[in-house]
């Protein structure tokens, strides 16, 4: 087993190298500092900003980029096909001292982003790419800010490019880069094909973070061994698991012990999860309260609660519907043994990849097709 070492990103230090992926609708500052008690040495990223969103200074997104002031590292991931508008979006970051970190996002598969050139779409077309990284690295340089890249392994097997991006990536200065080893056209299919994580640790001098179907701590460690990689990023299995993050910090240090929380150790996590949720959403309890349901069912996974008890929570309005909730389960049931360490979250294969017209025609684009792909960007509609 090779050591485990601290990781260096630019400047910051991540003492123990795991890496909350930033997931859209999931990875606001409420789930991160639950994140950060349980791991306080790991790196604990925003979910994606658009940069058009930003440049707007569009109250959602703006709301996105908050940081609790226990947040160690303030780490914000920056969306966007146009270079000029993540420039911009970057010029805000920086001028505004918003971030310690800033991540770019080259790994979303998801359709109304490929079909616009974004995401994981983005590093078949190197001109943008390259251009896109340049332009953020020079900004977020000038505040000693490190920029990292996060890419899939291609659009699909006929169309890999990660070995490029990666290269790209360490070319144009970014200080990390993290490859969740699934192509775009595998979406959230089949098992993330860790042999590539090792492929692309090979050839860079940075640090590489592998991602991709670690469910437990033993998978983050088996990762490691397999791969070579510097570090970790969870995404899926932390989803009502923020202890995930001990049990890998925990592991690093070559200990077996493991958080195996009751179910009144569970709804004291998903009480607080859901009070920092109504100082996130500033008051608003109906809010808070509708944005704790998709954890609530997380956390549930697997315990013996039934299904009215499911569907209660999902109908909660208030704080005192989830305390009223609450204190109808059996605290000392014990954590449900056959979802320890399992898959949970999105597990789907991508019916069709969907690209810009003619996208896999050149690595490169013409003066046309920038035209088109900038006028506009698929995910202001979100905001
Ligand atoms: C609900 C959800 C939202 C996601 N949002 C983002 C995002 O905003 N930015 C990003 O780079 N990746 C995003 N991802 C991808 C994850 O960061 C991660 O790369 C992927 O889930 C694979 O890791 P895992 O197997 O540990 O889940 C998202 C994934 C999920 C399931």
């Amino acid at each position: 087993m090779p050591a485990i070492a601290p990781v260096r990103i630019g400047g910051i230090e991540v003492p123990t190298p795991v890496v909350l992926s930033p997931m859209a609708g999931v990875t606001n500052w409420p789930f991160r500092v639950i994140c950060e008690e349980y791991g306080p040495d790991g790196l604990y990223v925003a979910e994606m900003i658009t940069a058009r969103a930003l440049v707007a200074r569009n109250p959602k997104a703006l709301r996105l980029c908050r940081f609790a002031p226990s947040e160690r590292v303030r780490s914000l991931q920056l969306y966007g096909v146009n270079p000029a508008i993540v420039e911009q979006a970057a010029r805000i970051v920086v001028d505004e001292d918003m971030a310690d970190h800033v991540d770019l996002n080259f790994g979303c598969p998801v359709p109304k982003v490929t079909r616009r050139g974004g995401g994981s779409a983005l590093p078949w077309k190197t001109d943008i790419y390259t251009d896109l990284i340049r332009r953020v690295v020079r900004v977020c340089g000038e505040a000693g800010i490190p920029v990292t890249a996060k890419i899939r392994v291609g659009i699909d097997h006929d169309h890999e490019t990660f070995l490029e991006a990666g290269h790209i990536a360490q070319e144009e200065g970014c200080a990390a880069v993290t490859l969740h080893a699934r192509t775009t056209a595998e979406y959230y299919g089949g098992h993330s094909d860790w042999s590539r994580i090792g492929e692309l640790k090979e050839r860079l001098d940075i640090p590489v973070f592998g991602n991709g179907d670690i469910w437990g701590a033993d998978d983050a460690l088996a990762m490691i061994r397999e791969t070579g990689c510097d570090g970790v990023a969870i995404g899926r299995g932390c989803q009502g698991r923020p202890w995930l993050f001990a049990d890998i910090r925990h592991a690093f240090e070559g200990s077996d012990e493991r958080f195996n929380p009751t179910l009144g150790e569970v709804c004291r996590v998903i009480r607080r999860h859901a009070g920092l949720l109504v100082e996130f959403y500033d008051g608003d309890e109906r809010m808070a309260v509708h944005d704790l349901r998709k954890h609530v069912a997380w956390y549930l996974k697997g315990f013996p609660v039934g299904g009215s008890t499911r569907r209660a929570f999902m109908e909660c309005e208030s704080l005192a519907d989830v305390d009223r909730e609450i204190a109808r389960l059996d605290p000392d049931v014990e954590f449900p043994p056959r979802v320890v360490d399992k898959p949970r979250g999105r597990v789907r294969f991508a019916k069709k990849v969907h690209l810009p017209y003619g996208w896999l025609d050149s690595r490169t684009t013409s003066h046309e097709e920038r035209e088109t792909l900038f006028g506009d960007d698929p995910m202001d509609a979100s905001y």
